[in-house]
């Protein structure tokens, strides 16, 4: 994106924080003083990623501390590559942003977005909440990007959806034109998935399968259905190539100016969110499923030894440095 298009972005979000009357400092309630944290996220309010975040919200409300926290759903903040921007320019103070967006700026988070890394959703839990495994993964962006990660919230299995009909095989995907979030190493997953990649943002989709500018999409089932996209792309193939992650970022200098009681409460209900965010979410998943075939979704199986051999290749060729390395093996070593 080019700087005066970001500019503008970063007005229109200024004008839109402010005539909602929640500059900073200024409670949406019109409370004086109070520290309020805006949080942009590309989910609808019937996503687990906002009950979960305005929970944390709650949390915040009932405590002592003068700290609350907005949390804006519905991409109304724009769409994440530039929420991350507007993060470490202190725009908007905190986004929920997926690990794709993330390797674009720091390529050592590829560790954790290749295919295979994760066995299972507890398993990426257990690794992307330990800080003895993470490093100094989190803090990394502080000082060149403007700002630092919480922690990780699940994407859940990713599997293909698409408009044209079931896929068993790479083969069945050749020629069609797959949305893919905006990253390289997403391109090179749909790649080895056969068909070819149209990176695009999330919000943008549903009108790119509904126009046919693509064909076919992957995603959880929660977003699936959340986002209405089965009525465009009627058919899910449980392809499952690879579990994803999402990160909650904080500008680093809101995040430094927290009083030491602040940043108690806050770290306490950031642990709380990712906590009931992981409880929800097999649950919604299979809501979601039943929710999106009675509304005409099908659900079919895939042929997963068809898709294995191309799908190892990625991390074969997507881990490539030292710390890249270290990360993935330490995160292998937790497998259960
Ligand atoms: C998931 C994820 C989002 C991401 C989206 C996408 O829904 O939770 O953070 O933006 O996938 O495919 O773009």
């Amino acid at each position: 994106m080019t700087n005066s298009r970001l500019t503008c972005m970063a007005a229109g979000v200024v004008a839109a924080l402010t005539l909602s009357g929640c500059g900073a400092g200024n409670a949406v309630d019109g409370t004086q003083g109070e520290d309020v944290l805006r949080l942009a996220l590309n989910q609808s309010e019937d996503h687990p990623s906002y009950v979960a975040l305005e929970g944390f919200a709650e949390f915040l409300d009932e405590s002592e501390e003068d700290l609350s926290l907005d949390v804006y759903p519905n991409e109304v903040l724009g769409a994440q590559a530039e929420v991350m921007q507007l993060v470490g320019e202190g725009v908007v103070d905190m986004a929920v942003v997926s690990g794709a967006q993330l390797e674009n700026v720091n390529d050592d988070f590829i560790a954790f977005n290749v295919p295979r890394v994760f066995d299972d959703i507890d398993h990426q839990m257990d690794v992307v909440q330990d800080p003895a495994i993470t490093g100094d993964l989190y803090s990394s962006l502080e000082s060149s990007n403007g700002f630092t990660v919480l922690g990780g919230l699940t994407q859940g299995t990713r599997s293909i959806y698409t408009s044209f009909g079931a896929v068993e095989t790479p083969e069945d995907m050749a020629g069609a034109k797959l949305r893919v979030q905006e990253s390289d190493l997403n391109i090179a997953v749909a790649d080895a998935l056969g068909a070819s990649a149209t990176p695009m943002s999330f919000g943008e989709l549903y009108t790119g399968l509904q126009a046919g500018v693509v064909d076919a999409a992957e995603n959880n089932e929660v977003s699936y259905f959340t986002q209405s996209h089965y009525e465009v792309a009627p058919h899910w193939s449980m392809t499952e190539h690879l579990i994803g992650l999402d990160y909650v970022l904080i500008n680093a200098e809101r995040f430094d100016e927290m009083t030491a009681a602040q940043r108690e409460v806050f770290l306490d209900g950031w642990e709380l969110a990712w906590q009931e965010h992981t409880d929800l979410w097999t649950d919604d998943t299979e809501e979601a499923i039943e929710a999106a075939k009675a509304d005409g979704a099908e659900f079919h199986e895939v042929d997963h030894e068809a898709f294995a051999e191309p799908l190892d290749a990625v991390a074969e060729d997507f881990i490539t440095t030292d710390t890249q390395r270290e990360l993935y093996e330490a995160a292998r070593e937790e497998a259960p």
